[in-house]
């Protein structure tokens, strides 16, 4: 071998000395156990590195380029042993790259499918389930009673005519509870029922006698809003119409609902009172479930709890829906479901119920 000879072969043995210096860091990735025990972000890493190498040791001015560019210029006899010994380096350098950057791509491939698949045997998240409200639930237990006492449930509107408010319900053209401070009018005269009252009127032109019936609802009153009072409440109306219904029936059936509602020992007390749409006119009150009658904070030390208003249909009340009063008689009352809700769960104020807090309605 020439001088000249062994010269070209120092340099391409140079540049081969210099690239597997550079490429010593990712020797080893040239192992598939040294690759696979690498990270997903590890491996993104070193594929960005490996990248940046192999273009700074392959560029156009890198040195097996330089050596590239010097095959044309080396003597005709020494040209193919040199042209052939670089590029068999260059091919080298090429591999090398290449094989490392395609287990770590294959490696990366891998990992991301890894990543994004989906466990189909995973339990889904549920959704929050919601409940019902407290007034609900309270008016279903009651609806619950009267209808296995045989009673139907029955819907009224809300927005009423003066008949259905007040007319038909024996209320005098010059009762206070006809004032606007005391009901919400329409600006077409209509108003919003104040008491559930007005579905007896519904009730008996659609079905007519007998009837036994329960109407559960919305009513508008314009109270101040206070502990026991909301300017909207439920209240449920209860209406009997049969032959030979006397005041015994009525003092009857509300005494077997609060036993009922509240426990076999509940008992009951009957006021009288007045209401334009009943004669005579009772206040009903049971008997504490707190204390059984003793007197406690919650019947506020009487021992009795307010139920609501009952008496016998007013014979006027009857006639405005054209039903003979000497034919039948009947019994109707209304209860408060809010201030029972109230007093059922120890609420200190009705207003809780309708501020729709979860924090408060969770606890149902
Ligand atoms: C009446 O509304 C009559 N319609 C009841 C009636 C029906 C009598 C059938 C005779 C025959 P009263 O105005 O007392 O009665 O109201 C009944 C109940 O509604 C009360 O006992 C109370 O529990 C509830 N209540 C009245 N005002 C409010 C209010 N602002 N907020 C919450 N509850 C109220």
């Amino acid at each position: 071998m020439s001088s000249e000879a062994a010269d070209y072969n120092a340099q391409v043995e140079a540049v081969r000395e210099a690239f597997k210096r550079e490429f010593e860091r990712f020797a080893r990735f040239q192992d598939d156990q040294a690759v696979e025990a690498l990270t997903f972000d590890e491996a993104e890493d070193l594929r960005r590195e490996l990248e940046e190498v192999k273009t700074l040791l392959t560029a156009r001015k890198s040195a097996i380029a330089q050596l590239r560019k010097l095959i044309g210029r080396v003597p005709a006899e020494e040209r193919p042993a040199f042209g052939s010994a670089v590029r068999e380096l260059d091919e080298e350098i090429k591999d090398k790259f290449l094989h490392v950057a395609v287990k770590l791509i294959g490696h990366i491939h891998r990992l991301n499918i890894e990543r994004e698949r989906v466990d189909v045997t995973l339990p889904g998240r549920r959704p929050r389930r919601g409940h019902l409200h407290p007034i609900t639930l309270l008016r279903q237990r009651i609806e619950d009673i009267f209808v296995s006492m045989g009673y139907a449930v029955e819907d009224g509107p809300e927005v009423e005519t003066d008949f259905y408010n007040f007319t038909a319900l024996n209320i005098p053209e010059l009762h206070p509870a006809r004032s606007p401070q005391d009901t919400f009018y329409t600006t077409g005269g209509l108003s919003l029922r104040s008491q559930t009252s007005t579905v007896q009127i519904h009730a008996m032109q659609r079905r007519r006698p007998p009837l036994r019936v329960i109407a559960p609802g919305r009513v508008f009153r314009r109270d101040t809003p206070d502990a026991t009072h909301n300017p909207m409440f439920f209240q449920l109306e209860g209406l009997l119409v049969e032959r030979g219904t006397d005041m015994s029936h009525l003092k009857g059936t509300l005494s077997e609902f609060v036993r009922r509602m509240f426990g076999p020992a509940t008992r009951t007390r009957f006021r009288p009172s007045y209401f334009p749409f009943t004669e005579p006119s009772m206040e009903a009150d049971y008997s504490c479930f707190k204390c059984g009658g003793e007197g406690c904070r919650l019947c506020k030390g009487s021992g009795w709890i307010e139920l609501g208003g009952s008496g016998m249909v007013h014979p006027n009340v009857l006639r405005a829906v054209d039903i003979d009063p000497e034919e039948f008689s009947g019994f109707a009352f209304g209860l408060g479901i809010d201030r029972m809700c109230g007093l059922m769960y120890e609420l200190d104020d009705i207003r809780l119920l309708f501020e729709n807090d979860v924090r408060f309605l969770e606890q149902f």
